[in-house]
């Protein structure tokens, strides 16, 4: 099949780099002379309708810009038969040969069923903050929130000190500890919670005690959205029961850790798998994410890339252990 058009969009939660990636599809496009359509609103937009032309010079100066300017939603009425249709429908009407999207796993999840049902070539690129797409060593968007996030820790860290506070920390990750992990270790926190690892109470109130016998007069715990001992709302609750002298806050980072100019990092990866999604549907490939392994591009089955899960690393839990004393 001879691919002359191409559409994009972004789809699910943003990320700073979304706009890089468009950006690089959309030259990358102009560069094998293809032409471009972005996708307003994501699978939303395709249903409604809502396509615009795309030329290099209309994805100039975004580069460095955070949010999506193709706009972004999570819908529901692509999860319907009827919502795929009107989708398929709209793709014919303006003769989009292929489709490229820039989201994270609820969207390759519409992006396989989609596929399976119409003909049409899909390639994604994984886009989300938290990290938690198999088939990529990171995701767009991810290192940048980390630097944000341990911008605000550090603050936090600050105030703390000067209180000889304890703080729950709450960071992003529905499913996934990849940026409480991560930022975990990199502020010093005192412990991490993250959904992926068991936990309870008395594990928590052992870290607490251990930093308070090696001398800690301020402390940070940082608490991943999807932990599972019930937030940290209640976990600082339930650390004030046990230790009524401590002085103990709360914060949530919350979307802050959505937005922001994408880092330099999040930039260039953008780049190269918004290159590497256009040559690879060129080269006939579709159904698949790219994604980055080892720092060489790599290919994954939309089928895989939603079925397996991106492991965290033991040893990170290990040694955030290790250097919390
Ligand atoms: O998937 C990215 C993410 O930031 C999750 O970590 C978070 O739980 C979710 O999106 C929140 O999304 P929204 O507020 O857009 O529903």
């Amino acid at each position: 099949m001879i691919i002359k058009k191409l559409g994009v969009m972004t789809s699910g939660g943003d990320a700073p780099g979304m706009n890089a990636a468009i950006r690089s599809v959309v030259r990358a496009a102009t560069h094998h002379e293809l032409e471009c359509l972005g996708i307003r609103l994501g699978y939303q937009g395709l249903i409604e309708n809502d396509l615009l032309e795309l030329g290099a010079r209309d994805v100039k100066n975004i580069i460095n810009r955070g949010g999506t300017f193709l706009k972004t939603a999570r819908s529901k009425e692509f999860k319907t038969a009827q919502g795929r249709k009107k989708a398929y429908e709209n793709l014919k009407k303006h003769q989009i040969d292929a489709l490229i999207i820039i989201g994270g796993d609820g969207s390759f999840t519409g992006a396989r069923v989609f596929g399976s049902e119409y003909d049409i070539p899909v390639v994604g690129i994984p886009g989300t903050i938290d990290n938690d797409i198999y088939g990529t060593d990171f995701t767009v968007g991810y290192d940048t929130a980390l630097n944000t996030v341990i911008e605000a820790i550090d603050k936090i860290r600050d105030t703390a000190t000067s209180h000889n506070r304890l703080f729950f920390v709450e960071v992003m990750g529905r499913d996934a500890g990849f940026i409480a992990l991560n930022s975990g270790i990199a502020t010093g926190a005192l412990d991490i919670l993250i959904p992926e690892k068991d936990y309870n109470l008395d594990q928590l109130f052992t870290s607490i005690e251990r930093g308070n016998k090696e001398g800690k007069s301020s402390s940070i715990i940082v608490v991943a959205e999807g932990e599972k001992l019930g937030g940290v709302y209640d976990l600082a609750k339930a650390t004030g029961m046990k230790y009524p002298d401590y002085d103990i806050r709360v914060s949530i980072l919350g979307h802050v850790q959505r937005g922001g100019n994408p880092s330099c990092y999040d930039r260039v990866l953008a780049s190269r798998l918004g290159v590497a999604a256009v040559e690879s549907i060129i080269k006939g490939k579709r159904d698949i994410m790219v994604g980055i392994r080892g720092n060489k591009i790599i290919f994954t089955l939309f089928e895989e890339a939603i079925r397996k899960k991106n492991e965290i690393n033991e040893d990170l839990i290990k040694i955030a252990d290790i250097i919390a004393v």
